[in-house]
């Protein structure tokens, strides 16, 4: 594949960068680069984290860690996406195996032959793998991929020990909610402690929810026809709910994703205004009060009143 270089600022539409400063990325999309996001906005001291990673090579693994829906995967495929980078996405589960990551044998066209899996490809190719919530893996499971994330050959043993060499442009990503130290919170269920020598391996990044600036600005970009006051609302509103959050009276809070889910579905609900509804509030408790409990739903509903009248 033919390289490309991309200027940062234009790219990931940042001001304050020279428009001179470049990252290399590939000039033709291939079916395995992510979607592009028009909508997505690049927060500045990630973008750098992870641009810094890619440009020394992205010979040692990349560990994102932060709280659900803050961006951590979305943040790999947006820049893959504008990049073309192609990216082999897994989601860990406790009980999954090597082999589902590397290959096995299947019966194709009537004869038994070796189909390689996700991690394998990539490591042909020279494309981005990703492998989400990998907290989730059995620590043995996960130590297994040392080497790998270090960039060492991949050995089939099933193909007589077929060896496979990384080929340049391979890079291991993993995201997770904990940092691999287990989690002491208790919301993020099976998650176990990763073995301390597979974490040795990765540079970390925290991803935390964005600013609240940060915030308007993805949903005036996600929802434009949306007027800014209720945007500002809702931006206050999640503010609110994740102090109590945090305090521990209510035991749901706003992610970014949440946010945007229910500004999008603010959006569409509106025809509902005319039949006297509020499409503010209908939206609010299909995107996060019904998941709440009792006590909490009026905690909830008493803030949006407070904040929307
Ligand atoms: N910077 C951003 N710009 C636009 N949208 C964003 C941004 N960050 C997060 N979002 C929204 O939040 C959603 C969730 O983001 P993402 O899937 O990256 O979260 P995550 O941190 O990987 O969560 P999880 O830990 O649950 O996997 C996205 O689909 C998008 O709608
Ligand atoms: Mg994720």
């Amino acid at each position: 594949m033919k390289t490309k270089a991309f200027s940062i600022a234009k790219t990931f539409g940042l001001e304050g960068i020279p428009d001179e400063l470049t990252v290399q990325g590939y000039q033709e999309g291939t079916p395995f680069v992510p979607r592009l996001d028009q909508h997505y906005l690049f927060r500045k001291d990630l973008l750098s984290d992870l641009l810094a990673w890619h440009m020394l090579g992205g010979t040692e693994g990349l560990y994102l860690t932060g709280p659900t829906g803050s961006g951590k995967s979305t943040l790999v495929l947006q820049v893959a996406a504008r990049l073309n980078i192609p990216v082999h996405r897994v989601t860990a589960h406790s009980r999954l195996e090597t082999p589902e990551l590397i290959g096995h044998y299947a019966l194709v066209a009537g004869s038994m032959s070796f189909v390689d899996g996700p991690l394998t490809i990539a490591m042909r190719e020279g494309h981005w793998f990703l492998l989400d919530e990998i907290d989730l893996l059995d620590p043995a499971t996960a130590a297994g991929l040392n080497g790998i994330v270090e960039g060492a050959p991949l050995v089939i043993p099933e193909k007589s020990g077929e060896m496979v060499t990384s080929a340049p442009g391979f890079c291991f990503i993993a995201t997770g909610n904990t940092a691999g130290s287990g989690d002491q919170t208790g919301l993020y269920q099976g998650t176990l402690r990763q073995n301390l020598a597979f974490l040795d391996r990765f540079w970390m990044v925290e991803v935390g929810y964005p600013e609240m600036e940060q915030e308007l600005s993805i949903l005036t970009r996600v929802v434009p026809a949306l007027p800014e006051e209720l945007r500002k609302g809702m931006i206050a509103f999640a503010t609110e709910v994740r102090k109590l959050f945090v305090g521990g009276q209510v035991e749901v809070t706003l992610s970014t994703r949440t946010l945007v889910r229910w500004a999008k579905m603010a959006e569409f609900f509106r025809p509902l205004a005319a039949q006297g509804k509020n499409p503010l509030l209908h939206a609010l408790e299909r995107a996060l009060s019904f998941r709440a409990e009792p006590e909490s739903r009026s905690a909830l509903a008493e803030i949006a009143q407070r904040i929307f009248g």
